[in-house]
C-alpha cells in the first residue's frame, strides 16, 4: 500500500512521524509532496519519506490520497477532474474550513472523506473526527492513530474547534500551571514532569467535576484556588475560546 501525503507541513509530518515510528509503515510507502527545497530535504533527511516531484505525481504514483495542504492553495489548483488518478482511489481531506463541495469543486464528483485529525498523530494518539468514509484502509489507519469517530460533515468544524484547537487549548493551560510552578521556584524540568503527570493522572481518575468537588474540601487550600478560577469564570472562557475558534473556522 502507498500512502499519498499531499503538504508535508505541521499536520502531514505528525501523520508520517506516528505511520513510521508507531505503526512501522516503511517510509518508503509514504509518497509526499511539498512545496520549498527546505522542505523537500526535511522529508528525506529527517523522515525518509519518498517525496515527488509534485502533488500530481503522488496523485499518480499513491493508492490512497490525503490532502493535507491549506485551504487557499488547494483551491488554486484548479480543476483536476479529468485527472483519472483521482477518480479511483480513496480521497482524503484533512484541511479545515473546505467543505466537501468546495473540494469536489477542484477534484470532481469523487467521494471525499472529510477528517480532523491533531498533531497527536505522531504519537498515535489522534482524536480524529470523520466523515462516511469508503475505504476500510483509510478507516482503520484513522483508528490506528488514536481515537476515531464518524460524524456528520455539519460537524466536521465542531470536531475541529474541540479536538483540534483543543490541543492548543489544552497546551496553553499546562503552559500556565508550568509558569506557576516555576514562579514559586520549581526547577523547568520538575515543574514540567508534574504538570505531565497532574494531567495525565487527572484523565485516569475521569469524572472532572466530581473530581475537582472532591478534592475541594470546604474550608481548605483547594477550595481557595477553586474559588479564584471560578472567579475568572474558567468554564465560561474555555466555551468561549472554542467559540471563536469555531466561528473562525465557519468564515474561513
Ligand atoms: N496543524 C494542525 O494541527 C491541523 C489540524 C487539523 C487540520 N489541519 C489542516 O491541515 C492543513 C495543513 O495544515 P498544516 O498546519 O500542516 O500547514 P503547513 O504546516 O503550512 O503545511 C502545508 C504544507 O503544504 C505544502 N505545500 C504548499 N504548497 C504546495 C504545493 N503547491 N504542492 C505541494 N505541497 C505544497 C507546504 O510545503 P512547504 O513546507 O514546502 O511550504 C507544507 O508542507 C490545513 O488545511 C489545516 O487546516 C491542520
Amino acid at each position: 500500500m502507498k500512502y499519498g501525503i499531499i503538504g508535508f507541513g505541521h499536520l502531514g509530518r505528525a501523520m508520517g512521524r506516528g505511520m513510521i515510528d508507531k505503526l512501522g509503515i516503511d517510509p518508503k510507502d509514504i509518497l509526499v509532496a511539498v512545496k520549498s527545497a527546505e522542505s523537500r530535504a526535511k522529508a528525506e533527511n529527517e523522515y525518509g519519506v519518498t517525496v515527488c516531484a509534485d502533488y500530481a505525481e503522488v496523485l499518480e504514483q499513491a493508492d490512497i490520497i490525503f490532502w493535507v495542504l491549506r485551504k487557499k492553495v488547494f483551491l488554486e489548483l484548479g480543476d483536476l477532474s479529468a485527472n483519472p488518478h483521482v477518480q479511483n482511489k480513496p480521497q482524503v481531506s484533512f484541511m479545515a474550513g473546505i467543505s466537501i463541495a468546495e473540494t469536489q469543486s477542484v477534484l470532481g464528483p469523487v467521494h471525499i472523506t472529510r477528517a480532523i485529525p491533531n498533531l497527536a498523530m505522531r504519537n498515535c494518539e489522534s482524536v480524529t473526527g470523520y466523515t462516511a468514509c469508503n475505504s476500510a484502509e483509510v478507516e482503520a489507519l484513522f483508528h490506528q492513530l488514536g481515537y476515531a469517530f464518524c460524524v456528520p460533515e455539519e460537524d466536521i468544524e465542531k470536531v475541529s474547534a474541540f479536538a483540534s484547537c483543543g490541543i492548543g487549548f489544552a497546551a496553553l493551560v499546562m503552559d500556565a500551571f508550568v509558569e506557576a510552578a516555576i514562579g514559586m521556584g520549581f526547577e523547568a524540568e520538575v515543574a514540567n514532569k508534574v504538570v505531565e503527570e497532574l494531567f495525565i493522572s487527572t484523565a485516569h481518575i475521569g469524572d472532572y467535576a466530581a473530581t475537582a468537588k472532591a478534592v475541594a474540601t470546604p474550608g481548605g487550600a483547594t477550595e481557595q484556588g477553586i474559588n479564584r478560577l471560578n472567579e475568572a469564570e474558567l468554564h465560561r472562557v474555555v466555551a468561549e475560546a472554542m467559540q471563536r475558534s469555531y466561528t473562525k473556522l465557519l468564515n474561513f
